[in-house]
C-alpha cells in the first residue's frame, strides 16, 4: 500500500534519482513526517548530501506537506544550511562577539587570502569552502575554527596555515 507521503513525493516534479528520493522519504518518516521537524529533516538531508539541493527541498516539502516556499525559507534563513555543494575541505570561522574580541576579523582576512576564496564561498577549484559561523561554544578559546568538523581554539593565522598545509589544500 502506498502511503500519503509516498504519493505526494511521487507527485513532486521528478528530479532526484529514485534512490535519493527514497532516502529523503525515509528521513522524513524517521522524523515522524511532521512539518515541525523540518529543521531536523534538513540537517539529516544535508548530512547525507553535504548540502540541500533544490530537488531535496522539493521532495522534503512534498513529504512534510509544506509549501516549497516554506521549506526554502527555512533552508535559506539558517547559516548552517548549505545550498551549494561544499568544497572537499570546509573551514568555518566563528565571527561572533567573543571571537571578534579575540581577533577573528584578522583571521578571516588571512583565511580569505591563503584559501583564495571569500567568506561564504567555495574556491574556484572546488577544494575549499570558507564559511562563517556564529559561536561554536568555544568562546573562551577564540578565535574558534571548525576545520573539516574538528574544533580548534586560539587559532592564529600561523595555526590556520598549518591546518591548511596538513589538509594539503
Ligand atoms: S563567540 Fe566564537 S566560539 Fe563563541
Amino acid at each position: 500500500m502506498v502511503s500519503n507521503q509516498e504519493e505526494r513525493l511521487r507527485e513532486a516534479e521528478p528530479a532526484q534519482e529514485p534512490d535519493e528520493k527514497r532516502a529523503t522519504l525515509k528521513i522524513c518518516q524517521d522524523h515522524g513526517s511532521r512539518p515541525d521537524n523540518l529543521i531536523e529533516v534538513l540537517h539529516a538531508v544535508q548530512a547525507r548530501d553535504g548540502y540541500l539541493s533544490d530537488d531535496s527541498l522539493r521532495d522534503i516539502a512534498a513529504c512534510l506537506n509544506l509549501t516549497r516556499a516554506e521549506v526554502h525559507g527555512v533552508a535559506s534563513f539558517y547559516h548552517d544550511f548549505r545550498r551549494i555543494p561544499p568544497g572537499k575541505t570546509v573551514v568555518k570561522i566563528c565571527l561572533a562577539e567573543a571571537c571578534q574580541a579575540l581577533g577573528c576579523d584578522a583571521l578571516k582576512e588571512h583565511a580569505e587570502e591563503v584559501l583564495s576564496t571569500d567568506m561564504g564561498a567555495t574556491s574556484s577549484d572546488g577544494e575549499v569552502s570558507l564559511e562563517p559561523v556564529y559561536c561554536l561554544g568555544n568562546c573562551a578559546l577564540g578565535p574558534a575554527v571548525m576545520f573539516n568538523g574538528d574544533l580548534y581554539g586560539r587559532v592564529t593565522p600561523e595555526k590556520l596555515d598549518s591546518l591548511v598545509s596538513g589538509a594539503d589544500i
